[in-house]
Protein backbone atom coordinates (compact mmCIF):
# COMPACT_ATOMS: atom_id res chain seq x y z
CA UNK A 1 0.00 0.00 0.00
CA UNK A 2 1.22 3.82 -1.07
CA UNK A 3 1.64 6.55 1.44
CA UNK A 4 -1.66 7.72 -0.49
CA UNK A 5 -3.46 4.73 -0.48
CA UNK A 6 -3.63 4.47 3.31
CA UNK A 7 -6.37 5.89 4.97
CA UNK A 8 -6.52 8.73 6.74
CA UNK A 9 -6.21 8.54 10.61
CA UNK A 10 -9.31 9.98 12.07
CA UNK A 11 -8.59 12.94 14.31
CA UNK A 12 -8.18 12.84 17.62
CA UNK A 13 -11.58 15.10 17.84
CA UNK A 14 -13.61 12.27 15.89
CA UNK A 15 -12.34 9.22 18.47
CA UNK A 16 -13.25 11.44 21.20
CA UNK A 17 -17.05 11.82 19.34
CA UNK A 18 -17.20 8.40 19.17
CA UNK A 19 -16.32 7.60 22.26
CA UNK A 20 -18.44 9.88 23.87
CA UNK A 21 -21.19 8.33 22.18
CA UNK A 22 -20.65 4.98 22.56
CA UNK A 23 -20.65 6.20 26.17
CA UNK A 24 -23.95 7.86 25.77
CA UNK A 25 -25.53 4.92 23.70
CA UNK A 26 -24.46 2.37 26.64
CA UNK A 27 -26.03 4.88 29.07
CA UNK A 28 -29.74 4.76 27.49
CA UNK A 29 -29.75 1.05 26.77
CA UNK A 30 -29.10 0.45 30.64
CA UNK A 31 -31.82 0.36 33.06
CA UNK A 32 -35.59 0.35 31.06
CA UNK A 33 -35.86 3.38 29.72
CA UNK A 34 -38.72 1.96 27.53
CA UNK A 35 -41.13 0.66 30.67
CA UNK A 36 -40.41 3.98 31.99
CA UNK A 37 -41.62 6.07 28.34
CA UNK A 38 -44.64 4.18 28.16
CA UNK A 39 -45.49 4.26 31.88
CA UNK A 40 -44.48 7.81 32.43
CA UNK A 41 -44.21 10.41 29.57
CA UNK A 42 -46.26 8.40 26.36
CA UNK A 43 -48.73 11.31 26.47
CA UNK A 44 -45.95 13.64 25.32
CA UNK A 45 -45.21 11.92 22.12
CA UNK A 46 -49.13 12.94 20.79
CA UNK A 47 -48.67 16.60 21.63
CA UNK A 48 -45.53 16.50 19.57
CA UNK A 49 -47.14 15.12 16.60
CA UNK A 50 -50.17 17.69 17.15
CA UNK A 51 -48.12 20.56 17.12
CA UNK A 52 -45.99 19.49 14.59
CA UNK A 53 -49.46 19.24 12.06
CA UNK A 54 -48.83 16.23 10.70
CA UNK A 55 -50.91 15.16 7.97
CA UNK A 56 -51.22 11.75 5.90
CA UNK A 57 -48.36 11.72 3.27
CA UNK A 58 -45.52 14.05 5.26
CA UNK A 59 -42.16 12.43 5.02
CA UNK A 60 -41.50 12.55 9.27
CA UNK A 61 -37.84 11.92 11.08
CA UNK A 62 -38.42 11.62 14.42
CA UNK A 63 -34.59 11.98 16.13
CA UNK A 64 -33.89 10.34 18.78
CA UNK A 65 -36.80 8.70 18.91
CA UNK A 66 -36.32 6.03 21.77
CA UNK A 67 -39.51 3.48 21.68
CA UNK A 68 -41.08 5.59 19.35
CA UNK A 69 -43.38 7.71 21.61
CA UNK A 70 -43.80 10.09 19.12
CA UNK A 71 -43.06 7.75 15.69
CA UNK A 72 -46.05 5.80 16.32
CA UNK A 73 -48.45 8.81 16.63
CA UNK A 74 -47.09 9.85 13.44
CA UNK A 75 -47.54 6.82 11.34
CA UNK A 76 -50.92 6.27 12.86
CA UNK A 77 -51.69 9.93 11.26
CA UNK A 78 -50.89 8.14 8.05
CA UNK A 79 -47.30 9.98 7.44
CA UNK A 80 -44.26 8.23 5.91
CA UNK A 81 -42.47 8.22 9.31
CA UNK A 82 -38.31 7.16 10.43
CA UNK A 83 -37.39 6.62 13.82
CA UNK A 84 -33.53 7.16 14.65
CA UNK A 85 -31.90 6.91 17.33
CA UNK A 86 -28.23 6.66 18.65
CA UNK A 87 -29.31 3.51 20.45
CA UNK A 88 -31.16 1.06 18.40
CA UNK A 89 -31.17 -1.22 21.43
CA UNK A 90 -34.71 0.38 22.25
CA UNK A 91 -36.10 -0.19 18.75
CA UNK A 92 -37.01 -3.99 19.94
CA UNK A 93 -39.91 -2.80 22.08
CA UNK A 94 -40.61 -0.05 19.44
CA UNK A 95 -41.10 -2.63 16.90
CA UNK A 96 -43.28 -4.60 18.83
CA UNK A 97 -45.26 -1.23 20.62
CA UNK A 98 -45.72 0.05 16.57
CA UNK A 99 -47.24 -3.58 15.73
CA UNK A 100 -49.33 -3.36 18.61
CA UNK A 101 -50.54 -0.02 17.79
CA UNK A 102 -51.34 -0.99 13.95
CA UNK A 103 -48.06 1.64 12.97
CA UNK A 104 -46.17 0.85 9.99
CA UNK A 105 -43.10 3.07 10.24
CA UNK A 106 -38.46 2.25 9.82
CA UNK A 107 -36.42 2.55 12.09
CA UNK A 108 -32.81 3.65 11.91
CA UNK A 109 -29.93 3.91 14.00
CA UNK A 110 -28.28 7.45 14.00
CA UNK A 111 -26.58 10.24 16.00
CA UNK A 112 -28.77 13.45 15.65
CA UNK A 113 -25.22 15.31 15.20
CA UNK A 114 -24.33 13.44 12.28
CA UNK A 115 -27.95 12.49 10.49
CA UNK A 116 -27.27 9.97 7.40
CA UNK A 117 -30.09 12.08 5.05
CA UNK A 118 -29.86 13.79 2.18
CA UNK A 119 -30.09 17.81 2.75
CA UNK A 120 -34.16 18.48 2.00
CA UNK A 121 -35.16 14.76 2.68
CA UNK A 122 -38.18 15.57 5.17
CA UNK A 123 -41.87 17.51 5.15
CA UNK A 124 -41.70 17.30 9.17
CA UNK A 125 -38.41 16.69 11.90
CA UNK A 126 -39.45 16.45 15.53
CA UNK A 127 -38.05 15.35 18.64
CA UNK A 128 -39.32 14.41 21.91
CA UNK A 129 -37.33 14.83 24.80
CA UNK A 130 -34.64 13.22 22.23
CA UNK A 131 -32.27 16.06 20.29
CA UNK A 132 -31.73 17.42 24.14
CA UNK A 133 -29.23 14.79 24.89
CA UNK A 134 -26.80 15.21 21.71
CA UNK A 135 -24.09 17.10 23.49
CA UNK A 136 -23.50 19.63 20.60
CA UNK A 137 -26.68 21.95 20.56
CA UNK A 138 -25.23 24.12 17.29
CA UNK A 139 -24.73 20.52 15.18
CA UNK A 140 -27.79 18.99 16.14
CA UNK A 141 -30.15 22.08 15.15
CA UNK A 142 -28.07 22.37 11.96
CA UNK A 143 -28.55 18.66 11.41
CA UNK A 144 -32.23 19.24 11.95
CA UNK A 145 -32.31 22.38 9.98
CA UNK A 146 -30.51 20.71 6.91
CA UNK A 147 -32.53 17.67 6.56
CA UNK A 148 -36.11 19.64 6.40
CA UNK A 149 -37.42 20.45 3.05
CA UNK A 150 -37.43 24.26 2.58
CA UNK A 151 -40.74 25.10 4.05
CA UNK A 152 -40.81 22.27 6.13
CA UNK A 153 -41.64 21.97 9.76
CA UNK A 154 -39.29 21.23 12.77
CA UNK A 155 -40.73 20.89 15.80
CA UNK A 156 -38.82 20.05 19.24
CA UNK A 157 -39.91 19.10 22.51
CA UNK A 158 -37.66 19.64 25.58
CA UNK A 159 -37.49 19.70 29.19
CA UNK A 160 -37.18 22.99 30.81
CA UNK A 161 -34.21 23.74 33.37
CA UNK A 162 -37.03 25.00 36.11
CA UNK A 163 -38.84 22.14 35.42
CA UNK A 164 -39.06 18.99 37.26
CA UNK A 165 -35.99 17.14 35.21
CA UNK A 166 -34.21 20.22 35.06
CA UNK A 167 -34.46 20.57 38.14
CA UNK A 168 -33.18 16.57 38.32
CA UNK A 169 -30.03 17.27 36.35
CA UNK A 170 -29.28 20.21 38.50
CA UNK A 171 -29.81 18.17 41.83
CA UNK A 172 -27.28 15.47 39.81
CA UNK A 173 -24.66 17.82 38.82
CA UNK A 174 -22.46 17.62 42.08
CA UNK A 175 -22.38 13.53 41.55
CA UNK A 176 -22.20 13.64 37.86
CA UNK A 177 -19.13 13.59 35.73
CA UNK A 178 -18.08 17.07 34.16
CA UNK A 179 -19.48 17.68 30.55
CA UNK A 180 -16.89 17.01 28.38
CA UNK A 181 -15.42 20.02 26.19
CA UNK A 182 -17.51 21.85 24.40
CA UNK A 183 -20.57 19.63 25.57
CA UNK A 184 -23.58 21.29 26.27
CA UNK A 185 -26.03 20.82 29.43
CA UNK A 186 -29.15 18.97 28.06
CA UNK A 187 -32.17 20.80 29.88
CA UNK A 188 -31.00 24.37 27.87
CA UNK A 189 -32.93 22.99 24.73
CA UNK A 190 -35.83 23.95 27.08
CA UNK A 191 -34.94 27.61 27.05
CA UNK A 192 -36.78 29.75 24.53
CA UNK A 193 -33.65 32.21 23.80
CA UNK A 194 -31.24 29.21 23.56
CA UNK A 195 -33.28 27.86 20.90
CA UNK A 196 -34.04 31.04 19.08
CA UNK A 197 -30.33 31.37 18.62
CA UNK A 198 -29.76 27.97 17.14
CA UNK A 199 -32.05 28.21 14.46
CA UNK A 200 -31.28 32.13 14.37
CA UNK A 201 -32.94 33.04 10.72
CA UNK A 202 -32.66 29.84 9.20
CA UNK A 203 -36.20 29.50 10.25
CA UNK A 204 -39.49 31.97 10.01
CA UNK A 205 -42.86 31.46 12.24
CA UNK A 206 -41.10 30.27 15.29
CA UNK A 207 -42.98 29.94 18.21
CA UNK A 208 -42.29 28.18 21.77
CA UNK A 209 -44.90 27.07 24.58
CA UNK A 210 -44.33 26.18 28.19
CA UNK A 211 -46.30 23.26 28.87
CA UNK A 212 -46.41 20.54 31.42
CA UNK A 213 -47.15 16.79 31.95
CA UNK A 214 -48.95 15.27 35.12
CA UNK A 215 -46.52 12.70 36.27
CA UNK A 216 -47.56 10.21 39.40
CA UNK A 217 -45.67 9.06 42.16
CA UNK A 218 -47.04 7.75 45.88
CA UNK A 219 -43.75 9.89 47.26
CA UNK A 220 -40.59 11.48 46.93
CA UNK A 221 -38.65 7.95 47.78
CA UNK A 222 -41.00 6.31 45.62
CA UNK A 223 -40.17 8.63 42.56
CA UNK A 224 -35.93 8.15 43.23
CA UNK A 225 -35.79 4.20 43.45
CA UNK A 226 -38.06 4.53 40.21
CA UNK A 227 -35.19 6.39 38.52
CA UNK A 228 -32.26 4.61 40.14
CA UNK A 229 -34.23 1.54 38.51
CA UNK A 230 -34.71 2.40 35.30
CA UNK A 231 -33.54 5.76 34.13
CA UNK A 232 -30.20 5.72 32.25
CA UNK A 233 -28.71 9.16 33.34
CA UNK A 234 -29.50 8.24 37.31
CA UNK A 235 -28.09 4.75 36.92
CA UNK A 236 -24.56 6.45 35.66
CA UNK A 237 -24.35 8.62 38.69
CA UNK A 238 -25.22 6.49 40.97
CA UNK A 239 -22.35 3.90 39.21
CA UNK A 240 -19.97 7.11 39.20
CA UNK A 241 -20.16 7.18 43.06
CA UNK A 242 -21.13 3.52 43.80
CA UNK A 243 -17.77 3.59 45.94
CA UNK A 244 -18.69 6.73 48.49
CA UNK A 245 -21.53 5.76 50.49
CA UNK A 246 -21.92 9.05 52.07
CA UNK A 247 -22.05 10.44 48.39
CA UNK A 248 -24.90 8.07 47.88
CA UNK A 249 -26.63 9.06 50.38
CA UNK A 250 -26.43 12.53 49.95
CA UNK A 251 -28.11 12.07 46.58
CA UNK A 252 -30.59 9.67 47.83
CA UNK A 253 -31.95 12.49 50.05
CA UNK A 254 -31.19 15.14 47.50
CA UNK A 255 -33.50 12.90 45.24
CA UNK A 256 -36.63 12.58 47.39
CA UNK A 257 -36.52 15.85 48.96
CA UNK A 258 -36.74 16.98 44.83
CA UNK A 259 -39.98 14.84 44.36
CA UNK A 260 -41.17 15.77 48.00
CA UNK A 261 -40.54 19.59 46.58
CA UNK A 262 -42.27 18.94 43.97
CA UNK A 263 -45.73 17.23 45.69
CA UNK A 264 -44.86 13.84 45.78
CA UNK A 265 -46.28 12.08 48.72
CA UNK A 266 -49.41 14.65 49.31
CA UNK A 267 -52.77 14.16 47.95
CA UNK A 268 -52.49 13.19 44.20
CA UNK A 269 -49.07 12.72 44.12
CA UNK A 270 -48.57 14.20 40.95
CA UNK A 271 -45.49 16.21 40.00
CA UNK A 272 -45.66 18.71 37.03
CA UNK A 273 -42.97 18.37 34.91
CA UNK A 274 -42.43 21.15 32.47
CA UNK A 275 -41.19 21.15 29.04
CA UNK A 276 -40.71 23.47 25.97
CA UNK A 277 -42.44 22.81 22.93
CA UNK A 278 -40.87 24.59 19.90
CA UNK A 279 -42.08 24.80 16.42
CA UNK A 280 -40.96 26.60 13.16
CA UNK A 281 -40.98 26.70 9.33
CA UNK A 282 -37.48 26.30 7.75
CA UNK A 283 -36.94 29.30 5.16
C1 LIG B 1 -35.38 10.69 27.05
S1 LIG B 1 -35.13 9.64 25.69
C2 LIG B 1 -36.46 10.15 24.59
C3 LIG B 1 -36.88 9.07 23.63
C4 LIG B 1 -38.21 9.30 22.93
N1 LIG B 1 -38.16 10.43 22.00
C5 LIG B 1 -39.32 9.47 23.92
O1 LIG B 1 -40.02 10.51 23.87
O2 LIG B 1 -39.54 8.56 24.73
C6 LIG B 1 -33.68 10.32 24.95
C7 LIG B 1 -33.28 9.60 23.68
O3 LIG B 1 -32.22 10.32 23.06
C8 LIG B 1 -31.38 9.38 22.43
N2 LIG B 1 -30.10 10.05 22.16
C9 LIG B 1 -29.17 10.49 23.05
N3 LIG B 1 -28.14 11.06 22.40
C10 LIG B 1 -28.42 10.98 21.07
C11 LIG B 1 -27.74 11.37 19.89
N4 LIG B 1 -26.54 11.97 19.93
N5 LIG B 1 -28.31 11.12 18.70
C12 LIG B 1 -29.50 10.50 18.62
N6 LIG B 1 -30.20 10.08 19.70
C13 LIG B 1 -29.67 10.33 20.91
C14 LIG B 1 -31.30 8.25 23.44
O4 LIG B 1 -30.85 7.06 22.88
C15 LIG B 1 -32.76 8.18 23.92
O5 LIG B 1 -33.51 7.29 23.15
Amino acid sequence: MTDTARPARPAAGADADRELKAKHRAMWASGDYPRLASEKIWGLGPRLVAAADIHPGDRVLDVAAGTGNASIPAALRGATVIASDLTPELFEVGRRLATEAGAELEWREADAEALPFDDDSFDVTMSAIGVMFAPHHGRAADELVRVTKPGGRVAVLSWTPEGFIGQLFKTMKPFAAPLPEGAQPAPLWGDEAHVRELFGDRVTDFAAERQTLEVPFDSGEAFRDYFKQHYGPTIAVFRRIADDPEQVRALDAALAELGRAHGLGEPGGTADWEYLLVTARVR
